[in-house]
């Protein structure tokens, strides 16, 4: 196995996106830019990231070392002034100092790139190439480097703007992504010069200094869509939409129905099980894992929760972070839960809130419960035992607890505590006024008050 230290350029600005938010931090699928750069260089195998970010970016930093699998460090690199992408890679030359065997260079805001293909780029350093360049046939090359090649061979990629007519018309392009032998990395690096169209210490003259030095460079194609880089915000939809398409065919890869795949939003880490169906019109945020045979419904929106196998959630549900729903649960329309277990065989069918609860077995909460959970400082808890029938419209002011077996009455206000099997009625009784109506409407037509 090879050692891997991956560079992570995110000193950019950014600048068309029209943003306070530096670019790196927008999100696609949920997640930062520069946390999906991150994490995909984790699973390709980094022992070690050096992220390079601007003058002040702490909140960049913050983010990169956030996403790092355990167990990889993270070393943040200032690059005070921008002057091309190989000066950016030397801000972290301290990283690159140390024995390592292949360096990978990725740039934050290039999200889509999968640990695979990062693979596939070590791949000809293995094979004795000083650098690898991950190309690609965009539809329009305008602006981007460009490959050049001769029977085979890397020979040298030209930026755009040092590019002749001849060079402008190759369509093989520099995705970004290059990787280089971690003996020599430093030494490409520090040879290359700045007298070009930008003035800029451009990285990509690696593979002419590589090859004046007798060594070989490589090439490895990737798709179009993997390797899109964001520079605005129509581009970060595009990214958006791409991850999303590969996320659907994952989950349906899986064993999942997605009757409607393209109106179904995942998070990069949502789990599903087998049989799991999912109607039209559902997002999934981070951190959220469903069992077997569960049945997502239509217009509902779920982030960091459980749903135990064979639940049916929704139409029009919310689950919040830290709903964990157990086997056969079934949750109904305008139904929100949040930070509650419910165990096996609950039910609540309709317009009612559970926060911070605990609900036991094959108990049924009934249309229109709240548990008052908030007293405008903290949230409180509510405690409610197996098989307890909590009737319609009830409100629960937490703390409170509902002993196993329990009912309350519908339309209750239930501010003390319910023991096991009673009924709690917590309501006024009913007045019936004979011919009050009448006398009412009377009043009321004479133009008088309607007290007396
Ligand atoms: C670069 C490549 C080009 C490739 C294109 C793909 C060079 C010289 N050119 O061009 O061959 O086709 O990307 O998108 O590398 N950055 C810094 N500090 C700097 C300069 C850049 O951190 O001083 C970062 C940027 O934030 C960005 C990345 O490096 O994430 C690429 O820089 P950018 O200016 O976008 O390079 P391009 O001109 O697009
Ligand atoms: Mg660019």
């Amino acid at each position: 196995m090879r050692s891997l230290l991956v560079v992570v350029l995110a000193a950019g600005e950014g600048t068309r996106m029209a943003s306070r938010l530096p670019k790196v931090l927008h999100k696609v699928a949920g997640r930062s830019m520069v946390g999906h750069v991150v994490e995909a260089a984790g699973r390709a195998g980094a022992a070690r990231l050096a992220v390079v970010v601007g003058p002040g970016r702490e909140d960049v930093a913050a983010a990169a070392r956030a996403a790092a699998p355990a167990g990889v460090g993270v070393e943040v690199f200032v690059q005070a002034e921008r002057l091309g992408t190989a000066h950016a890679v030397l801000a972290a030359r301290a990283a690159l100092s140390g024995p390592v065997d292949d360096v990978v260079v990725m740039y934050g805001d290039t999200p889509l790139v999968r640990p695979e293909t990062i693979a596939a780029l070590r791949a000809p350093l293995a094979a004795g190439a000083a650098v690898s360049v991950l190309g690609f046939r965009p539809a329009y090359p305008t602006g981007y480097g460009r490959l050049l090649t001769r029977d085979g061979d890397l020979v040298a990629i030209r930026e755009e703007k040092d590019a002749s007519p001849e060079e402008r018309q190759v369509g093989l392009c520099n995705a970004g992504l290059m990787a280089f032998d971690g003996a020599v990395a430093l030494a490409l690096l520090e040879r290359i010069g700045n007298a070009n169209a930008k003035g800029e210490y451009y990285l990509t003259d690696a593979v002419e200094v590589a090859r004046g030095l007798g060594r070989a460079a490589a090439v490895v194609e990737a798709e179009v869509a993997e390797v899109a880089g964001v520079n605005t915000r129509a581009q970060l939809a595009e990214a958006e939409s791409l991850l999303q398409q590969r996320l659907r065919a994952a989950a349906m890869a899986g064993g999942a129905t997605l009757i409607a795949p393209e109106t179904v939003f995942f998070s990069p880490d949502t789990r599903l099980g087998r049989d799991v169906v999912v109607e039209p019109n559902v997002v999934f945020g981070p951190g959220v894992s469903v069992e077997d045979d569960v049945t997502i419904r239509a217009f509902s929106h779920i982030e960091g929760a459980h749903v135990g196998r064979g639940a049916i959630v929704g139409p029009f549900a919310r689950l919040r972070p830290g709903a964990a729903l157990g086997e056969g649960v079934h949750i109904g329309n305008f139904v929100e839960i949040k930070a509650s277990d419910l165990a096996a065989g609950v039910k609540v069918n309709h317009l009612s809130y559970v926060g911070d609860s605990s609900v036991g077995a094959n108990t049924n909460i009934g249309a229109g419960s709240i548990t008052c959970n908030y007293d405008g400082f903290r949230k409180h808890r509510t405690v409610i035992g197996a098989d307890v029938f909590i009737g319609t419209n009830t409100l629960l002011v937490a703390p409170v607890r509902v002993g196993d077996g329990a009912y309350t009455a519908t339309g209750g206000v239930i501010t003390d505590d319910v023991p096991a099997d009673a009924l709690a009625v917590a309501r006024a009784r009913q007045v019936n006024k004979e011919g009050f109506a009448s006398r009412l409407r009377a009043r009321l037509s004479a133009g008088l008050s309607p007290k007396k």
